[in-house]
């Protein structure tokens, strides 16, 4: 099964082209969707998950039409929301036996507690079930949010920007447990963080203002940067003085800043060919 946009367009009031003529096809498997602040992520997977309608375009999920077929599209799928809203008082366990019967997951109450309760197992917060989610840390409410998102064994997984706030252990279980189902579904994950992407994602889109910038895998991108990534080390004071190059980003190291340039040919003034990686192409799409 795979997810077929064709030509989605959204302008938002105030002439804000949130999607511009967006066409991706997404196959199973993770796909990284990568863009900066106001890009249109969240945008293009609200309008996926059936929560908010395009000016133009198609989308289908094999051959389900999503966008007249929402109903349909909701049993199969599975959403994290960027924010999650107010967390209640109510236990994990509580929640998910709600949210659960809304879903129609479940055949009887002691069915739908089964589910429940491996569902919670399995994103490691089955000892904390009974403690209500608004106690929980910010990574035990976004494995609650995959639970939650897990519910019913939806064919379409759709998580944004799921790792904000998420300290380094807490990331790797996340992705870890994503990573397992997505194997047989399709997995969207939005992010601004690459390496997110390059860890985890087979395929990936760049997008910029609403624009696909790129698509195809981390390796690819990186792979399209080879032989015009050029860097060297600089002064602060050469680092102001430095113009008339298309500088893709400035890094610290140890004080000192590093230059990474793009450039067709040697661009001389002591720089050196440097190996590229996922971060260059991210940069050069994004300007
Ligand atoms: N409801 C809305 N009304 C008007 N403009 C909106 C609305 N929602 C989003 N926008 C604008 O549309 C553009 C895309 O926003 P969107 O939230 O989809 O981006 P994003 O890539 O998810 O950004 P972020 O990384 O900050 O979450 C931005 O310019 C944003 O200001
Ligand atoms: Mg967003």
């Amino acid at each position: 099964m795979q997810l077929s946009i064709k030509s989605l367009t959204k302008t938002y009031p105030g002439d804000v082209r949130a999607l511009d003529n967006i066409s991706l096809t997404i196959p199973t498997g993770m796909f990284g969707l990568l863009g900066p602040n106001g890009a249109g992520k969240s945008t293009l997977m609200r309008t996926i998950a059936t929560l908010q309608d395009a000016d133009e375009g198609s989308i289908y999920l094999g051959d389900i039409d999503v966008l007249r077929n929402k109903a349909q599209i909701r049993r199969y799928l599975g959403y994290l929301p960027q924010e999650f809203g107010v967390y209640p008082r109510t236990s994990a366990v509580s929640l998910l036996t709600h949210l659960a019967s809304l879903k129609g997951v479940g055949d009887n109450t002691k069915h739908r507690r089964e589910i429940v309760d491996a569902l919670l197992f399995r994103v490691n917060l089955y000892d904390v079930r009974q403690k209500a989610v608004a106690t929980y840390s910010g990574g035990m409410r976004q494995r609650f949010g995959i639970a939650q998102a897990l519910l019913g064994d939806p064919k379409l997984i759709i998580v944004d920007e799921p790792t904000a706030g998420l300290d380094p252990g807490e990331r790797n279980r996340f992705y870890n447990l994503l990573s397992e189902v997505g194997e047989s579904v399709v997995v969207i994950l939005s992010t601004h963080i690459v390496e997110d992407v390059k860890e985890l994602c087979q395929n990936m889109a760049i997008i910029h203002r609403g624009q696909l910038k790129f698509n195809g895998s981390p390796s690819s991108a990186e792979a399209s940067m080879r032989g015009r990534i050029w860097s060297r080390s600089m002064s602060k004071q050469e680092l102001r003085d430095f113009q008339g190059f298309r500088v893709l980003s400035t890094k610290l190291i140890e004080g000192r800043p590093i230059v990474r340039v793009f450039s067709e040919t040697d661009p001389g003034e002591g720089f050196q060919g440097a190996e590229p990686n996922l971060e260059d192409a991210f940069f050069f799409h994004i300007q």
